[in-house]
Protein backbone atom coordinates (compact mmCIF):
# COMPACT_ATOMS: atom_id res chain seq x y z
CA UNK A 1 0.00 0.00 0.00
CA UNK A 2 1.67 3.70 -0.99
CA UNK A 3 1.53 6.48 1.40
CA UNK A 4 -0.59 9.23 0.64
CA UNK A 5 -2.25 12.33 2.82
CA UNK A 6 -5.97 11.67 3.89
CA UNK A 7 -8.38 14.25 1.91
CA UNK A 8 -9.61 14.97 5.40
CA UNK A 9 -6.66 15.86 7.12
CA UNK A 10 -5.03 19.03 8.75
CA UNK A 11 -2.41 21.33 6.98
CA UNK A 12 0.55 20.72 9.20
CA UNK A 13 1.35 23.86 8.61
CA UNK A 14 -1.63 25.45 10.64
CA UNK A 15 -0.56 23.27 13.09
CA UNK A 16 1.16 25.44 16.07
CA UNK A 17 4.65 24.67 16.91
CA UNK A 18 7.24 26.00 19.68
CA UNK A 19 10.66 26.43 19.14
CA UNK A 20 13.52 25.05 20.86
CA UNK A 21 16.45 26.72 21.92
CA UNK A 22 18.91 25.63 19.25
CA UNK A 23 15.73 27.14 16.88
CA UNK A 24 14.06 23.88 15.54
CA UNK A 25 10.32 23.53 15.23
CA UNK A 26 8.46 21.00 17.56
CA UNK A 27 4.69 20.70 16.49
CA UNK A 28 2.83 21.36 19.26
CA UNK A 29 1.06 18.02 19.49
CA UNK A 30 2.61 14.72 19.03
CA UNK A 31 1.18 10.63 18.91
CA UNK A 32 2.17 8.58 21.33
CA UNK A 33 3.20 5.22 20.59
CA UNK A 34 2.87 3.46 23.84
CA UNK A 35 0.79 0.45 23.20
CA UNK A 36 -0.02 0.43 27.35
CA UNK A 37 0.93 -3.71 26.73
CA UNK A 38 -2.11 -4.42 24.79
CA UNK A 39 -1.65 -2.72 21.42
CA UNK A 40 -0.16 -5.16 18.86
CA UNK A 41 3.54 -3.07 17.51
CA UNK A 42 1.98 -3.36 13.78
CA UNK A 43 -1.40 -1.65 14.72
CA UNK A 44 1.05 0.75 16.56
CA UNK A 45 2.84 1.07 13.58
CA UNK A 46 -0.33 1.64 11.39
CA UNK A 47 -1.56 3.96 13.76
CA UNK A 48 1.65 6.13 12.88
CA UNK A 49 1.07 5.71 9.63
CA UNK A 50 -2.36 7.11 9.41
CA UNK A 51 -0.81 10.10 12.30
CA UNK A 52 1.20 10.80 9.65
CA UNK A 53 -1.65 10.88 7.01
CA UNK A 54 -3.80 13.09 9.03
CA UNK A 55 -1.12 15.93 9.13
CA UNK A 56 0.61 15.08 12.51
CA UNK A 57 4.58 15.40 12.40
CA UNK A 58 5.48 14.57 15.73
CA UNK A 59 5.88 11.51 17.31
CA UNK A 60 7.38 9.71 20.02
CA UNK A 61 9.15 6.76 20.32
CA UNK A 62 10.62 5.11 23.08
CA UNK A 63 12.49 1.34 23.37
CA UNK A 64 10.73 0.05 25.93
CA UNK A 65 7.86 0.70 23.77
CA UNK A 66 9.08 -2.51 21.78
CA UNK A 67 7.68 -0.90 18.67
CA UNK A 68 10.34 0.80 16.98
CA UNK A 69 11.03 -1.65 14.24
CA UNK A 70 7.84 -1.90 12.71
CA UNK A 71 7.18 1.67 13.32
CA UNK A 72 10.41 2.05 11.49
CA UNK A 73 8.90 0.53 8.61
CA UNK A 74 6.30 3.06 8.34
CA UNK A 75 8.87 5.89 8.96
CA UNK A 76 10.72 4.42 5.71
CA UNK A 77 8.08 3.80 3.53
CA UNK A 78 6.40 7.39 4.20
CA UNK A 79 9.88 9.30 3.39
CA UNK A 80 10.24 6.79 0.44
CA UNK A 81 6.91 7.71 -0.84
CA UNK A 82 8.56 11.20 -1.69
CA UNK A 83 5.50 12.96 0.03
CA UNK A 84 7.74 14.24 2.83
CA UNK A 85 11.06 14.49 3.82
CA UNK A 86 13.15 13.98 7.01
CA UNK A 87 13.00 17.29 8.47
CA UNK A 88 9.09 17.55 8.32
CA UNK A 89 9.07 15.43 11.16
CA UNK A 90 10.19 15.59 14.58
CA UNK A 91 11.10 12.18 16.25
CA UNK A 92 11.49 11.62 19.85
CA UNK A 93 13.36 8.12 21.11
CA UNK A 94 13.98 7.51 24.89
CA UNK A 95 16.93 5.64 26.66
CA UNK A 96 15.26 2.36 28.49
CA UNK A 97 16.84 2.36 32.56
CA UNK A 98 18.42 -0.45 31.62
CA UNK A 99 21.20 0.71 29.54
CA UNK A 100 22.36 3.92 31.80
CA UNK A 101 25.79 2.17 32.41
CA UNK A 102 29.03 3.34 30.80
CA UNK A 103 29.04 3.31 26.94
CA UNK A 104 25.45 2.36 26.73
CA UNK A 105 23.39 5.49 26.09
CA UNK A 106 25.59 4.86 22.48
CA UNK A 107 24.51 1.90 21.95
CA UNK A 108 20.65 2.40 22.76
CA UNK A 109 20.96 5.16 20.17
CA UNK A 110 22.41 3.49 17.59
CA UNK A 111 19.49 0.15 18.18
CA UNK A 112 16.83 3.05 18.06
CA UNK A 113 18.22 4.48 14.96
CA UNK A 114 18.62 1.06 13.64
CA UNK A 115 15.20 0.13 14.09
CA UNK A 116 13.09 3.18 13.15
CA UNK A 117 15.99 3.79 10.23
CA UNK A 118 16.66 6.73 10.62
CA UNK A 119 20.25 9.21 11.04
CA UNK A 120 19.33 10.94 13.73
CA UNK A 121 16.25 11.67 16.20
CA UNK A 122 14.81 15.08 16.52
CA UNK A 123 15.12 14.28 20.82
CA UNK A 124 16.33 11.72 22.93
CA UNK A 125 15.36 11.27 26.70
CA UNK A 126 16.41 9.98 29.53
CA UNK A 127 13.37 7.90 30.34
CA UNK A 128 13.71 7.84 34.16
CA UNK A 129 16.35 9.39 36.36
CA UNK A 130 16.83 5.68 38.10
CA UNK A 131 18.14 2.81 36.69
CA UNK A 132 15.98 0.87 38.06
CA UNK A 133 13.60 -1.01 35.18
CA UNK A 134 11.07 -3.83 34.47
CA UNK A 135 9.97 -6.31 31.79
CA UNK A 136 6.78 -5.37 29.86
CA UNK A 137 3.60 -6.35 31.18
CA UNK A 138 4.57 -6.87 34.75
CA UNK A 139 1.94 -5.71 37.93
CA UNK A 140 2.28 -3.24 40.17
CA UNK A 141 3.93 -5.47 42.47
CA UNK A 142 7.35 -6.21 40.34
CA UNK A 143 10.43 -4.85 41.49
CA UNK A 144 13.96 -4.83 40.41
CA UNK A 145 16.26 -6.53 42.56
CA UNK A 146 18.74 -4.11 41.58
CA UNK A 147 16.93 -0.88 41.87
CA UNK A 148 18.22 2.45 43.69
CA UNK A 149 17.25 5.39 44.52
CA UNK A 150 18.33 8.32 42.57
CA UNK A 151 22.14 9.19 42.84
CA UNK A 152 23.07 12.43 41.08
CA UNK A 153 26.34 11.35 40.22
CA UNK A 154 25.60 8.52 38.16
CA UNK A 155 22.47 10.30 36.62
CA UNK A 156 25.15 12.85 35.49
CA UNK A 157 27.18 9.88 33.83
CA UNK A 158 24.40 9.51 31.85
CA UNK A 159 23.92 12.83 30.98
CA UNK A 160 27.54 13.18 29.53
CA UNK A 161 26.85 10.45 27.41
CA UNK A 162 23.77 12.34 26.69
CA UNK A 163 25.73 15.27 25.58
CA UNK A 164 28.17 13.38 23.87
CA UNK A 165 25.54 12.07 21.05
CA UNK A 166 24.19 15.59 20.88
CA UNK A 167 27.71 16.87 20.21
CA UNK A 168 27.99 14.10 17.21
CA UNK A 169 24.69 15.03 15.76
CA UNK A 170 22.84 11.79 16.26
CA UNK A 171 20.11 13.92 18.57
CA UNK A 172 19.78 17.38 17.46
CA UNK A 173 17.99 17.42 21.19
CA UNK A 174 18.13 15.84 24.42
CA UNK A 175 16.32 15.93 27.56
CA UNK A 176 14.81 14.38 30.55
CA UNK A 177 11.19 12.41 31.43
CA UNK A 178 9.66 11.94 34.79
CA UNK A 179 12.10 14.20 36.71
CA UNK A 180 11.12 16.52 39.84
CA UNK A 181 11.71 19.82 40.48
CA UNK A 182 15.05 19.42 42.87
CA UNK A 183 16.55 16.58 40.16
CA UNK A 184 15.71 19.32 37.75
CA UNK A 185 17.80 21.82 39.60
CA UNK A 186 20.39 19.66 40.02
CA UNK A 187 21.05 19.10 36.29
CA UNK A 188 20.69 22.56 35.19
CA UNK A 189 23.33 23.32 38.03
CA UNK A 190 25.51 20.37 36.61
CA UNK A 191 24.91 20.09 32.94
CA UNK A 192 26.83 21.40 29.94
CA UNK A 193 24.29 21.29 27.45
CA UNK A 194 20.95 22.18 28.64
CA UNK A 195 17.77 19.61 28.24
CA UNK A 196 15.62 21.06 25.10
CA UNK A 197 12.73 19.37 26.93
CA UNK A 198 11.05 17.46 29.90
CA UNK A 199 8.56 14.69 29.30
CA UNK A 200 6.18 15.08 31.76
CA UNK A 201 2.60 13.83 33.12
CA UNK A 202 0.02 16.58 32.43
CA UNK A 203 -3.62 16.90 32.12
CA UNK A 204 -6.13 18.95 34.00
CA UNK A 205 -5.76 16.59 37.13
CA UNK A 206 -2.70 16.88 36.80
CA UNK A 207 -1.13 19.95 36.31
CA UNK A 208 2.16 20.45 38.10
CA UNK A 209 2.75 24.37 38.41
CA UNK A 210 5.64 24.73 39.94
CA UNK A 211 7.39 22.35 37.64
CA UNK A 212 6.05 23.44 34.43
CA UNK A 213 6.80 26.82 35.05
CA UNK A 214 10.56 25.86 36.12
CA UNK A 215 10.46 24.59 32.96
CA UNK A 216 9.29 27.39 31.06
CA UNK A 217 11.21 30.08 32.96
CA UNK A 218 14.39 28.08 31.91
CA UNK A 219 13.57 27.65 28.15
CA UNK A 220 13.02 23.67 28.71
CA UNK A 221 9.76 22.76 26.53
CA UNK A 222 7.36 20.58 28.92
CA UNK A 223 5.84 17.76 26.67
CA UNK A 224 2.22 16.35 28.32
CA UNK A 225 1.87 12.43 28.55
CA UNK A 226 -1.10 10.74 29.47
CA UNK A 227 -2.85 14.10 28.21
CA UNK A 228 -5.98 12.42 27.99
CA UNK A 229 -5.50 10.88 31.67
CA UNK A 230 -4.96 7.34 30.26
CA UNK A 231 -8.12 5.68 30.04
CA UNK A 232 -6.56 2.30 29.03
CA UNK A 233 -3.45 2.38 30.88
CA UNK A 234 -1.73 -0.86 32.37
CA UNK A 235 -3.01 -2.52 35.47
CA UNK A 236 0.33 -2.11 37.35
CA UNK A 237 -0.98 2.16 36.83
CA UNK A 238 -3.79 2.20 38.27
CA UNK A 239 -5.06 2.85 42.17
CA UNK A 240 -8.93 3.14 43.67
CA UNK A 241 -8.21 6.83 44.06
CA UNK A 242 -7.61 7.92 40.56
CA UNK A 243 -9.56 10.24 38.89
CA UNK A 244 -11.00 10.33 35.19
CA UNK A 245 -9.98 13.31 33.75
CA UNK A 246 -12.40 12.81 30.61
CA UNK A 247 -15.53 13.01 32.93
CA UNK A 248 -14.61 15.88 35.12
CA UNK A 249 -17.71 18.06 35.14
CA UNK A 250 -15.76 21.27 34.10
CA UNK A 251 -14.50 19.11 31.03
CA UNK A 252 -17.46 18.06 30.35
CA UNK A 253 -19.38 21.64 30.62
CA UNK A 254 -16.75 23.11 28.28
CA UNK A 255 -17.21 20.08 25.91
CA UNK A 256 -20.73 20.78 25.77
CA UNK A 257 -20.62 24.24 25.42
CA UNK A 258 -18.29 23.75 21.85
CA UNK A 259 -20.05 19.79 20.88
CA UNK A 260 -16.62 18.16 20.90
CA UNK A 261 -15.44 15.24 22.72
CA UNK A 262 -13.80 15.70 26.06
CA UNK A 263 -10.62 14.64 24.57
CA UNK A 264 -10.80 17.81 22.51
CA UNK A 265 -10.86 20.35 25.21
CA UNK A 266 -8.13 18.20 27.30
CA UNK A 267 -5.75 19.19 24.14
CA UNK A 268 -6.82 22.63 23.31
CA UNK A 269 -6.58 22.93 27.22
CA UNK A 270 -3.05 21.80 26.70
CA UNK A 271 -1.78 23.88 24.07
CA UNK A 272 -3.32 27.17 25.05
CA UNK A 273 -2.10 26.38 28.15
CA UNK A 274 1.76 26.29 26.68
CA UNK A 275 2.90 22.22 26.50
CA UNK A 276 3.10 19.87 24.35
CA UNK A 277 0.29 16.80 24.81
CA UNK A 278 1.26 13.54 22.74
CA UNK A 279 -1.99 11.60 23.34
CA UNK A 280 -1.60 7.82 21.78
CA UNK A 281 -4.83 6.95 19.82
CA UNK A 282 -5.01 3.32 18.03
CA UNK A 283 -8.20 4.95 16.00
CA UNK A 284 -7.86 7.02 13.21
CA UNK A 285 -11.21 8.51 14.15
CA UNK A 286 -9.75 9.82 16.89
CA UNK A 287 -6.38 10.71 15.81
CA UNK A 288 -8.09 13.40 13.01
CA UNK A 289 -10.26 14.56 15.67
CA UNK A 290 -7.52 15.27 18.48
CA UNK A 291 -5.35 16.98 15.59
CA UNK A 292 -8.52 19.02 14.52
CA UNK A 293 -8.95 19.91 17.87
CA UNK A 294 -5.85 22.11 18.24
CA UNK A 295 -6.53 23.68 15.08
CA UNK A 296 -9.92 24.86 15.39
CA UNK A 297 -12.23 26.56 18.12
CA UNK A 298 -9.91 28.05 20.77
CA UNK A 299 -11.13 27.58 24.42
CA UNK A 300 -12.30 31.24 26.03
CA UNK A 301 -10.21 32.73 29.10
CA UNK A 302 -13.25 31.70 31.33
CA UNK A 303 -12.70 28.00 30.19
CA UNK A 304 -9.26 28.27 30.59
CA UNK A 305 -9.48 29.81 34.24
CA UNK A 306 -12.08 26.99 35.08
CA UNK A 307 -9.85 24.20 33.81
CA UNK A 308 -6.51 25.96 36.26
CA UNK A 309 -9.36 25.48 39.14
CA UNK A 310 -9.66 21.59 38.43
CA UNK A 311 -6.32 20.63 38.99
CA UNK A 312 -6.51 18.12 41.95
CA UNK A 313 -2.79 17.35 41.97
CA UNK A 314 -3.47 13.45 40.41
CA UNK A 315 -0.96 11.38 39.54
CA UNK A 316 -2.02 8.81 37.67
CA UNK A 317 1.58 7.34 36.56
CA UNK A 318 3.12 6.77 39.93
CA UNK A 319 6.04 4.34 38.94
CA UNK A 320 5.17 1.80 41.68
CA UNK A 321 7.60 -0.59 39.59
CA UNK A 322 10.91 1.68 40.34
CA UNK A 323 10.51 2.03 43.69
CA UNK A 324 13.69 0.64 45.29
CA UNK A 325 14.33 -1.40 48.41
CA UNK A 326 13.27 0.59 51.42
CA UNK A 327 11.12 3.07 49.22
CA UNK A 328 8.17 3.37 51.69
CA UNK A 329 5.17 4.55 49.06
CA UNK A 330 5.23 5.65 45.12
CA UNK A 331 5.48 9.09 46.22
CA UNK A 332 9.08 8.47 47.27
CA UNK A 333 9.97 8.30 43.30
CA UNK A 334 8.56 12.31 43.47
CA UNK A 335 10.23 14.00 46.09
CA UNK A 336 6.99 15.49 46.67
CA UNK A 337 8.65 17.23 50.22
CA UNK A 338 10.91 19.29 47.98
CA UNK A 339 14.22 17.39 49.07
CA UNK A 340 15.32 14.50 47.05
CA UNK A 341 14.55 11.13 48.55
CA UNK A 342 16.60 8.47 49.40
N1 LIG B 1 7.75 9.51 29.31
C1 LIG B 1 6.99 8.62 29.91
O1 LIG B 1 7.36 8.01 30.92
C2 LIG B 1 5.62 8.35 29.37
C3 LIG B 1 4.65 7.76 30.20
C4 LIG B 1 3.39 7.52 29.68
C5 LIG B 1 3.10 7.87 28.37
N2 LIG B 1 4.07 8.43 27.56
C6 LIG B 1 3.80 8.81 26.16
O2 LIG B 1 2.60 9.57 26.12
C7 LIG B 1 1.68 8.97 25.21
C8 LIG B 1 0.26 9.26 25.62
O3 LIG B 1 -0.02 8.79 26.92
P1 LIG B 1 -0.98 7.57 27.21
O4 LIG B 1 -0.99 6.69 26.03
O5 LIG B 1 -0.59 7.03 28.53
O6 LIG B 1 -2.40 8.23 27.47
P2 LIG B 1 -3.42 9.22 26.72
O7 LIG B 1 -2.86 9.72 25.46
O8 LIG B 1 -3.87 10.17 27.75
O9 LIG B 1 -4.64 8.23 26.45
C9 LIG B 1 -4.59 7.32 25.41
C10 LIG B 1 -5.92 6.59 25.34
O10 LIG B 1 -6.96 7.53 25.07
C11 LIG B 1 -7.80 7.04 24.04
N3 LIG B 1 -8.13 8.16 23.16
C12 LIG B 1 -7.31 8.88 22.36
N4 LIG B 1 -7.98 9.84 21.70
C13 LIG B 1 -9.25 9.74 22.09
C14 LIG B 1 -10.42 10.46 21.73
N5 LIG B 1 -10.39 11.46 20.88
N6 LIG B 1 -11.59 10.08 22.31
C15 LIG B 1 -11.64 9.05 23.20
N7 LIG B 1 -10.55 8.33 23.56
C16 LIG B 1 -9.36 8.67 23.01
C17 LIG B 1 -7.00 6.01 23.29
O11 LIG B 1 -7.84 4.95 22.91
P3 LIG B 1 -8.08 4.61 21.35
O12 LIG B 1 -6.86 3.93 20.88
O13 LIG B 1 -9.29 3.75 21.43
O14 LIG B 1 -8.35 5.93 20.65
C18 LIG B 1 -5.95 5.55 24.28
O15 LIG B 1 -6.27 4.34 24.88
C19 LIG B 1 2.09 7.49 25.24
O16 LIG B 1 1.56 6.78 24.16
C20 LIG B 1 3.59 7.62 25.24
O17 LIG B 1 4.07 7.91 23.94
C21 LIG B 1 5.31 8.69 28.07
Amino acid sequence: MSFSFAPDGVDPAVVPSRTTHRGDRMPALGVGTFGSDHVDPQDMAAAVRDALAAGYRHIDCARVYKNEAEIGVVLNEVLSSGLLIREDLWITGKLWNDMHGPGEVLVSLAETLRDLRLDYVDLFLIHWPVPNHHPPGVDIYARDEDSRSYIHEEFMSVWRQMERVADAGLARHIGTSNMTVPKMKLLLRDCRVKPAVNEMELHPHFQQPEFFDLCNANGIIPVGYSPLGSPNRPERDTTPEDTVVMDDPVVLRIANAHGIHPASVCLKWAVQRGQVPIPMSTKRKNLLSNLKAIVEDPLTDEEMTALAAVDRNGRLIKGHVFLWPGAVSWEDLWDVGGEITR
